[in-house]
């Protein structure tokens, strides 16, 4: 369906989303919780994946089995330098996943995305790409990136946050109304330095504490 947003509205993750959000949270803490979310969002994003059956003995008795399909593999694609905690966890749930990584920083003054880093494994045409970055505020960042993972022509493209602004969602869906986005919650609005309201504050200095 085209401009769709996904609110994965657990109850575990809205409880943790919840202290993530609380300005006393430690970055240790932080950092935990945003890994236990990205598990909790990378069950409901995977949903979808394709299965294939294969003929196995169980110690009892034969059995056709279901597996994901090898043919339809995931490449998953961190927007540096936050999407690194969504990773993070993602690749404990799915380890074989291959991992790409764009590096964008937004200009302070025209909020404007400019791309500085760029690396994703050779065979993206043959695998689903998740994108991931836990703010989705202006939307520029996400274009941006989203902009440039479509020359790799990925089989499908899904964009996972933890956090969207309603300003971001539209901006975002305009350019790109193919790609779903999901989300485990939509704030507010956007201040005027673009941070989401209430929002959680700058998600990459509080996982690496950087401020
Ligand atoms: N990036 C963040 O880390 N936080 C926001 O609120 C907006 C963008």
């Amino acid at each position: 369906m085209p401009g769709e947003v996904i609110i994965i509205d657990h109850p575990l993750i809205q409880h943790k989303l919840t202290l993530m959000r609380k300005a006393e949270t430690s970055t240790a803490k932080f950092r935990s919780l945003l890994k236990e979310i990205s598990l909790l969002l990378a069950y409901e994003v995977t949903r979808d994946l394709p299965l294939k059956y294969e003929l196995i003995k169980t110690p009892l008795a034969p059995m056709n089995a279901p597996m994901l399909a090898p043919d339809k593999k995931l490449v998953i694609v961190s927007i540096l330098r936050a999407g690194q905690g969504i990773l993070d966890g993602m690749l404990e749930l799915m380890p074989s996943a291959r991992v790409g990584h764009i590096g964008l920083y937004r200009d302070p003054k025209t909020l404007i995305a400019i791309e500085y880093y760029f690396k994703v494994p050779h065979d993206v045409d043959k695998r689903n790409m998740l994108v991931v970055d836990p703010m989705l505020a202006t939307g520029n960042s996400a274009v941006a990136a989203i902009d440039r993972l479509k020359q790799t022509n990925p089989l499908s493209l899904k964009f996972i946050c933890l956090l969207a602004a309603p300003e971001g969602i539209k901006h975002f869906h305009e350019q790109h109304p193919d790609v779903t986005i999901y989300t485990a919650a939509v704030d507010e609005q956007l201040d005027e330095h673009g941070y989401i309201l209430p929002g959680l504050g700058d998600a990459g200095d509080r996982l690496f504490g950087t401020k």
